[in-house]
């Protein structure tokens, strides 16, 4: 089986000549916060399974309403049709997200983020002023692997072989907060801002960026007020703003709707990942009553639509996750695991062999010091993130870095035993490098 899977199956994100079909992991089951290979071994989730599971593998409550709905309908499209499970789920998403009024489904983040953009587009066409058809991001974004979400969310490093089909966007400086220390540069980062918004508003039609963090372009955790200000200045200018949710939203920052956390109501809004509980693809892009209205009153349509659109497996699987949120009260458990978590940070941020802590909710990212990257190549030969992950997971433990930073993103309901066995592992690779210096 492991042979096949080098020969059949192509991997995201993958060099194919390094996929040792040796030594791959072959999952076949999931039970609480651990994955289960097929010798049996198992490994904590240290990335919720690409940072969507919120209550381990096998949650019965969930599985429970996924069943039911698999056997009443597994699926009819949302084209001139409704179905029960997208109807409530909107009901519920609508009462959470403050100022917004209608629901867009999709399957996955890249395809919410893609109908945002066209929403942002299509509003000004609507109202007139066709020229605002510029997209503004931040530096360091990320926002999916689809066309638009590539160009708002432009990481050089993958993505540039696909740059000639990418639409040009202006990119703001981001700002990143370290653990315990005040970032001097906001003010500059801010005007810095407002003048390049000013600047090309009369062509803008929205600013695209994720709320509260930057997961993927490197952890970098806003300072207070920041998110807040960029809304402000989207209003004074005209300007839209989209919020990215998908990886930051129901819990993964500490708070179930982080726009409101931020006190930055936005006029689009994505949700994903977590919003199943990574038990089935789903996401949402979500809008206020003004753009829905310019596309009635104008008697436009919103040409986007996929097959899977309001699939109400994925509809009913969410639907029943939010109701556990509030049944076992996840964001308030989030605060006080977030706490210990905050306070284990503190002791190995003064190892020589770490640098740069960013720290929030149920999301850390600790880098590996530039003595430490040197140390690694030179006594072992490895790249860094091959280090972290071959480490990580001979202590049953699956990471995934981004290069030089060890990112932690639980499942958000992970129980204390196993943070705190995650942790030690994460000090436990830190000593192996603290050795090597
Ligand atoms: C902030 C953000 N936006 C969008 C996406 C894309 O989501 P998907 O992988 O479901 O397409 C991701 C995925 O990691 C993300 O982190």
């Amino acid at each position: 089986m492991a042979l096949f899977s080098r020969h059949h199956i192509w991997y995201p994100y993958t060099d194919m000549n390094q996929w040792d079909s040796s030594t791959i992991k072959i999952i076949t089951r999931g039970r609480g916060f651990y994955l289960i290979d097929s010798k049996g071994r198992q490994y904590l989730d240290g990335v919720a399974s690409m940072w969507c599971n919120v209550w381990g593998h096998g949650e019965k409550e969930i599985i429970r309403e996924m069943k039911n709905q698999i056997n009443s309908l597994q699926h009819s499209s949302l084209f001139s049709l409704a179905n029960k499970p997208s109807i409530e789920l909107s009901v519920e998403l609508l009462k959470l997200s403050k100022g917004m009024e209608h629901v867009f489904y999709t399957d996955n983040g890249s395809t919410a983020i893609e109908v945002a953009m066209k929403m942002a587009l299509q509003y000004y066409k609507n109202r007139g002023r066709p020229e605002k058809r510029h997209f503004v991001s931040l530096q360091n974004g990320y926002h999916g692997d689809t066309f638009g979400a590539m160009s708002v969310g432009y990481v050089p490093r993958y993505f540039s072989a696909y740059r000639t089909l990418l639409t040009k966007v202006t990119r703001l400086p981001s700002p990143s907060m370290m653990l315990g220390e005040p970032l001097f540069e906001l003010d500059e980062i801010l005007e810095e801002t407002e003048s390049c918004i000013k600047k090309i508003s009369a062509k803008t039609c929205a600013i695209v960026m994720e709320s509260g963090a930057q997961i993927a372009g490197g952890i970098k955790i806003y300072p207070q007020g920041y998110q807040k200000k960029i809304a402000k200045l989207a209003r004074k200018y005209g300007v839209l703003l989209i919020l990215d949710e998908i990886a930051t939203g129901f819990g993964r920052l500490g708070n179930m709707i982080e726009y409101l956390k931020q006190d930055s109501v936005p006029d689009i809004v994505c949700f994903g990942k977590a919003l199943t509980a990574g038990y089935t693809p789903l996401a949402v892009t979500l809008t206020n009553s003004e753009i829905f209205r310019s596309f009635l009153d104008s008697k436009a349509k919103l040409y986007h639509g996929h097959t899977y659109c309001g699939h109400p497996i994925g509809c009913a699987t969410a639907i029943a996750n939010l109701k556990l949120y509030r049944k076992r009260g996840l964001i308030r458990d989030i605060s006080l695991k977030s706490r210990f978590i905050r306070k284990r940070l503190y002791e190995l941020q003064n190892s020589p062999a770490v640098s740069n802590v960013r720290h929030e909710g149920m999301l850390a990212g600790l880098d590996i010091s530039n003595q430490g990257i040197d140390a690694i190549k030179k006594r072992t030969g490895e790249p860094v993130d091959s280090f972290i992950f071959k480490n990580a997971l001979h202590s049953g433990v699956y990471l995934r870095p981004l290069e030089k930073t060890i990112v932690l993103i639980p499942p958000l309901a992970i129980d204390r035993k196993n943070l705190e066995y995650l942790l030690s592992v994460v000090g436990l690779i830190i000593e192996k490098v603290e050795r090597l210096l």
